[in-house]
This record gives C-alpha cells, structure tokens and sequence, in this order.
C-alpha cells in the first residue's frame, strides 16, 4: 500500500505529532506493506509531483517539533479549476496526475478550511483522501475542536497574562491582537482564561463608544486598568451592516495597520487615553504543541490510518462529544464553523462581567 502524506495552509502546533500517529499506526499496522510518501509544501508538492519515500525513523522524536516536517504552502482553492487556455493543464489535473504516476492508494491531508475544499474536490475526483482538522482558527465545520488551538490559546494567554502586570503598573489600557482570521474561538478563550476585560469577535459587532464607557466604569470603580482581547477579524457595527464590496472598500482605506491600531485611537479619542497595541502574531502558531494537542493529534492520527486500514475515504476525523468520528469531507468543505454569539460560552464571558464590545 502506498500512503502520500501532506499538509497544507498555514502551520500549527500538532502537525508532526499528527503525522507521527498517522505513520505509527500504519507501520503497526501493515509492517513492510506500506510505504509512506512525504509530499513537500502541500498542494504545491502534488501539483509538482514533489514527493520523497520516508521512513519510519522519520517519524521518531518528532511528537514535540513545531511546524511541519513536510513543509507547508497556500494553494488558494479557487485556482485548482483554472486554466489560461484549454492546452493548460489545471492544477487539479496536475494532482490527479500525480496520484496516478504515483499510485498513490491514499492520500493523507492535513489542513483547514481551503485545503478541506481541495480534498473534497480530489476526493470527487476519486482519489481515496482522509482528512484531519489542523488550525489555530477552530473555524473548520464537523469538529468541536482543531489541533493547534489549544496550543495557540496557551501562548495568547501568556503574552496577556504578561500584559497584565505592565498595565497595572503604568495604570495602561492595552489592546492585545489574537489571530483567528474570521472567527473569534481563540481571542473568546484565551481573553477569558486569561481574565481579559474586554472581548471583541467577529462574530459580535463593536461598538467604540460601548468599550469606551466599560473602560470607563471600570476606572470609575477603582481598577487601574483594562486589556482588551480583539481578534484580528473585528468589525465595528457600521462595518457589519456594510455589503461586501462595502467593506473591502473602508478596509483598504484604512489607514491603520490592523483593526487594534484603529480600534485603539477611536478609543483614545472617547477617553482621552493612550492606548497600547500587543500583536504577538504567528508567535501564536509557532513552538511545541501543548499536551492537550499532543494527545488530540494521536487520537486523530490513530482513527485516520484505522479508517485506511479499513478502506473508508472520503472523510475528515473529527473530535464530537469527546469521541474521534468520521464525518464526509462533502459535509466539510466550504463551511466555517464561527462563534454562536448566544452560545454558553459568550453568555459565561458576559457572567463573568465582561463586556463583549457590544
Ligand atoms: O489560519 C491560521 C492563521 O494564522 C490565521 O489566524 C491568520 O489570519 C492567517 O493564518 C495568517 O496567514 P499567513 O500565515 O498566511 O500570514
């Protein structure tokens, strides 16, 4: 049996550990009847026909490693179909090329929410695909939970944790920037694990004015600061009533180097204070996994190479109700799983006395 393994998008904490379940599994399994493929950068390896035979020993000492071993490239998913003219081939020919060449029995994908559109699309196209759930986002449909989250929950939270005792000593508000792309999963836990002041999300329109009077009451009663969690994909409320070409339109007029940076001078002119920035950036999907995604990883890696052995494609694993399940890549792709603005854990932050920028 001949497995090619990549992974695609943008890296996280648990690839390796993922891939080192996946291979572990696999070689228990079948011994010397499988032969596993490392395909380099993603997408961009199986367009190419980029692959290298690999070992087990490549799969030793690496549950801990950060990145990924294979390398990782975006491959937007609305180019795979396209062609200048009807003599090129298209990138999904190119793969399905390489799967052929190859003969590939299976693929193994590791990725978010674009490369889950691209592994729908080769499993449509018959190729025997399994997936699993990586991104720091937990923005991906069908599973409670993405490997690299809890990692990158775990160091949003310490550079908050950190930002507390300079904003108490200096009397500061400070505004920290949490990744997340269009969801707010990780700014939502890790500004309430971290007993952050102020939440805003995505998924809850802001309004300047709204956090200016919660900094305020907050001075009022005697703190001597505030933080403010703000993911990266924050809108204001007049944003939000904005149509798409709307909106692309006021963001590429902005000024200000990210939302934090704009958000933080509304609130300098509401309150008169000076505001400080934190962006820890890609330092949120970097180092090792913590022990919560080490474990998830394994557990994903196991179910992934069981449904090989098995002969069940066309899935991604998913984590629901504490237990590792098949769901269809069909029911996967295309779909963003984003925060409930009413769900238990945005009714918990508001319990907590949090003010969710609305
Ligand atoms: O999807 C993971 C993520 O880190 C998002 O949170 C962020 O918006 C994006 O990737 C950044 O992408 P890049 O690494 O391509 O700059």
């Amino acid at each position: 049996m001949k497995i090619g393994m990549l992974t695609s998008g943008g890296d996280c904490q648990g690839l390796n550990s993922a891939l080192r379940g996946v291979a572990k599994t696999l070689y228990n399994e079948f011994g010397n009847q499988v032969s596993i493929y490392g395909i380099r950068d993603g997408y961009r390896g199986l367009i190419e026909g980029d692959y290298h035979k690999m070992e087990p020993r490549d799969f030793s000492d690496i549950l801990t490693l950060g990145g990924t071993i294979l390398g990782t490239s975006r491959q937007p998913f609305k180019e795979m179909t396209k062609a200048r003219d009807d003599s090129e081939e298209t990138k999904l020919e190119k793969m399905l090329a390489t799967v052929k060449k190859a003969r590939f029995d299976c693929l193994v994908i590791l990725g978010g929410n674009g490369t889950h559109k691209t592994a729908n699309l080769l499993s449509q196209h018959g190729v025997n695909v399994v997936t699993l759930p990586k991104t720091i986002d937990n923005d991906l449909w069908g599973t409670e939970m993405t490997f690299g989250f809890q990692s990158a929950m775990d160091i949003a939270v310490s550079v908050i944790d950190s930002i507390h005792s300079t904003a108490f000593s200096h009397s500061r508000v400070f505004i920290v920037e949490v990744m997340g792309h269009k969801a707010g999963w990780l700014t939502l836990y890790a500004g309430i694990a971290s007993g952050a002041d102020v939440i805003v999300i995505p998924e809850i329109p802001y309004s300047a004015e709204k956090i200016a009077q919660a900094i305020e009451r907050r001075q009022e009663s005697g703190k001597r600061f505030s933080i403010l969690a703000v993911a990266e994909g924050a809108v204001s409320r007049e944003e939000a009533k904005m149509s798409k070409k709307e909106f692309k339109a006021a963001r590429e007029a902005m000024t200000h180097p990210s939302i934090s940076y704009r958000l933080a001078s509304e609130l300098k002119e509401l309150t008169g204070q000076e505001i400080r920035v934190t962006i820890p950036g890609h330092y949120q999907r970097g180092g090792i996994p913590c022990a919560a995604d080490r474990l998830l990883t394994s557990r994903l890696g196991v179910a992934a190479a069981e449904l090989i052995r098995d002969g069940k494609f066309g899935y991604m694993v998913a984590l629901q109700n504490n237990c590792i399940v098949p769901v269809p890549l069909s029911e996967v792709a295309g779909k963003l799983k984003t925060v409930p603005p009413d769900g238990e854990v945005v009714r918990a932050a508001r319990a907590l006395g949090l003010c969710m920028g609305d």
